[in-house]
């Protein structure tokens, strides 16, 4: 969800004030993908770097986002979708860690979409927590290294349970990954859009599925032409 800062600058208002509109693509984005039979959505909200920004901006993000948990969790159970969260958790300020637990509790029966939240979210800190926990597998004797494939892997990464995503989207026209579910995206396609994320709408969603039903999905094999 990228561009937040720069459609701010556009509006001649702060970072924060894009933020809040990067919100409203949240949650007209999660109904929209409700809407189309999607059924796991998962948005980067806040990486490991983005700890690193002015603390202002990074406190204004967490009152945003307990904010939106607290407005929005009603309208969740509405639509039957249930709400998870990755990331290095513990590293989120504690009334940010109640809410989102308590979000996650109350949206749990719902199954209409899973909704994933990555905060605090890196994929180079999930993949080194997967290394360590299955050494310490290893080094207790509950594991052989000969156990070790792809799919124990995956099933220690935090989005285990999780397929791995289809489509991914990049808005605001930059064209890199940013440490984002790395192991998960070997396969995945991508699409990227000049649209600032809080100008991503109904139409731009659209755009982005509609071209992905144009590619063709080999997964490295060679498709048998009749
Ligand atoms: C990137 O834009 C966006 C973020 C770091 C924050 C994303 C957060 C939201 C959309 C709102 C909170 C989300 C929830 C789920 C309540 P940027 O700030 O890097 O923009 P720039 O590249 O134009 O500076």
């Amino acid at each position: 969800m990228d561009g937040n800062g720069r459609w701010a600058k556009t509006h001649g208002k702060n970072r924060v004030f894009g933020h809040r509109n990067g919100v409203r693509a949240v949650r007209q984005t999660t109904e929209y993908c409700a809407r189309l039979g999607v059924k796991y959505l998962t948005l980067y909200a806040f990486s490991t770097e983005n700890w690193a920004r002015p603390s202002a901006e990074v406190t204004a993000l967490m009152e945003l986002l307990v904010y939106t948990l607290r407005r929005e969790t009603k309208e969740l159970n509405k639509n039957n979708i249930r709400l998870n969260a990755i990331g290095d958790l513990s590293r989120l300020p504690k009334n940010c860690q109640k809410e989102l637990a308590a979000a996650i509790e109350n949206t749990s029966h719902n199954n209409r979409m899973t909704l994933t939240l990555a905060l605090s979210y890196s994929a180079r800190w999930e993949m080194t927590q997967a290394v360590k926990n299955i050494a310490q597998q290893i080094q207790s004797g509950s594991l052989a290294i000969e156990d070790i494939n792809e799919s124990l892997i995956s099933s220690h990464l935090s989005t285990a349970g999780i397929p791995d995503p289809e489509l991914m989207i990049r808005t605001s026209g930059e064209q890199r990954i940013s440490n984002y579910l790395l192991w998960q995206i070997a396969y995945t396609e991508f699409y990227f859009t000049e649209k600032l994320w809080p100008d991503f709408d109904e139409n731009e969603l659209y755009k982005a599925i509609y071209t992905y039903q144009q590619r063709e999905r080999r997964f490295g094999k060679v498709l048998e032409k009749r």
